[in-house]
């Protein structure tokens, strides 16, 4: 039976433990014109990965630029970005950022020129060689949440007709074709993995495309389908949340790790998903905002300041602000 402390070897990497700290924005956006990461984000990471966090997941950050050192990607936040991966990779933890792409105002995906995704297909396969080049161990394609790219990869989405419209194939073909370039230039220890939810749009689709991202050489599969989770029915016994039982469905359809979450708040929970063998890493959110020493405290049995659900964390809050970091820690 796995535990939360035994190691996971992805590739040729092994992740320390199951611990993963979720991808999220955890400052508001800065004035336009300023490095987008700063050091607020550099000790944000810094912590986490001190505190024993076996992965972690940098947020969700837009390509757009990065062939240009702009957007996110200034030498100013380049600068910030290697040096958290430095730090992950002096505490002993796996180190990944999740790439997105920049929805564009007043366009849906089904406007843009056939030329217009060929950049951005571009832009997703530098970012990951410029990830690699800043230290990263791995990125994480962001095709969940109804996002730009969760919206290529749905079927009831996506009208298009050119080659990135139509078959699931060509859905997915907006980072599939990369991947065997992301992989001759990363090399052969960079876990790539994506990010999805099982119903884009049905479950059986849903399924058919984590085999299809797994064919194509996904390392890794984080399920979730952002913060409103619809009210579904998980079968009896099952004690997580539709989300995660979502990973559990993925789980048994492909052979790569995945990561489950959406809810989990306390050091027993993490340690049943994964015992349980619903997922085969616990993706921690909220929990990890609400104490940033949640991972020491799992891995130690110490303490811990719970996050209390009071639902107004949510992008681009300050997570210092979090009012559960004031309240008495529960054992
Ligand atoms: C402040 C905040 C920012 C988030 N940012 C991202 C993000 O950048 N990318 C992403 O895939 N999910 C993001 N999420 C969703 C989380 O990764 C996670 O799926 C969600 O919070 C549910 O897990 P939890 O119940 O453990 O918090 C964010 C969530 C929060 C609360």
């Amino acid at each position: 039976m796995p535990l939360i402390t035994t190691p996971l070897t992805v590739r040729d990497r092994t992740i320390k433990n199951r611990i993963t700290q979720l991808p999220m924005v955890p400052f508001p956006f800065i004035e336009d014109g300023k490095d987008y990461y700063n050091t607020q984000h550099l000790h944000h990471y810094a912590r986490a990965a001190e505190n024993g966090a076996g992965l972690i997941i940098v947020q969700s950050t837009r390509v757009e630029g990065v062939t240009r050192e702009q957007g996110m990607w200034t030498p100013g936040s380049r600068s910030i970005l290697e040096r958290i991966a430095e730090n992950a990779r002096l505490s002993g933890a796996t180190i990944m950022i999740q790439l997105s792409i920049e929805p564009e105002q007043g366009k849906d995906i089904n406007q843009w020129s056939t030329e217009a995704v060929l950049e951005k297909q571009n832009e997703l396969k530098e970012a990951a060689l410029k990830a690699r080049e800043l230290g990263f161990h791995g990125v994480e394609y962001h095709f969940a949440h109804g996002f730009t790219l969760c919206q290529f990869m749905d079927a009831g989405a996506n009208r298009r007709t050119d080659q990135f419209g139509g078959s699931l194939e060509n859905r997915c073909r907006i980072v599939t074709d990369i991947l065997p370039e992301v992989r001759a230039g990363a090399g052969d220890d960079f876990i790539i993995s994506a990010r999805m939810g099982e119903f884009t749009p049905t479950s059986e689709e849903g399924i058919a495309t984590a085999r299809h991202l797994e064919q194509c050489g996904m390392d890794m599969l984080s399920v979730s389908f952002g913060m409103t989770v619809p009210e579904g029915p998980v079968p009896e016994g099952f004690e997580f949340s539709p989300v995660t039982h979502s990973a559990h469905v993925i789980k048994q359809a492909v052979s790569v790790p995945v990561i489950g979450a959406f809810g989990i708040r306390t050091p027993e929970q993490a340690k049943g998903l994964v015992e349980k063998e619903y997922a085969d890493l616990a993706g921690l959110g909220r929990a990890m905002l609400a104490d940033p020493r949640f991972a020491a405290n799992l891995l130690h049995g110490t303490p811990y300041h719970p996050c209390i659900s009071c639902k107004n964390c949510s992008w681009f809050t300050n997570t210092l602000r979090c009012p559960a970091r004031k309240l008495p820690e529960t054992a």
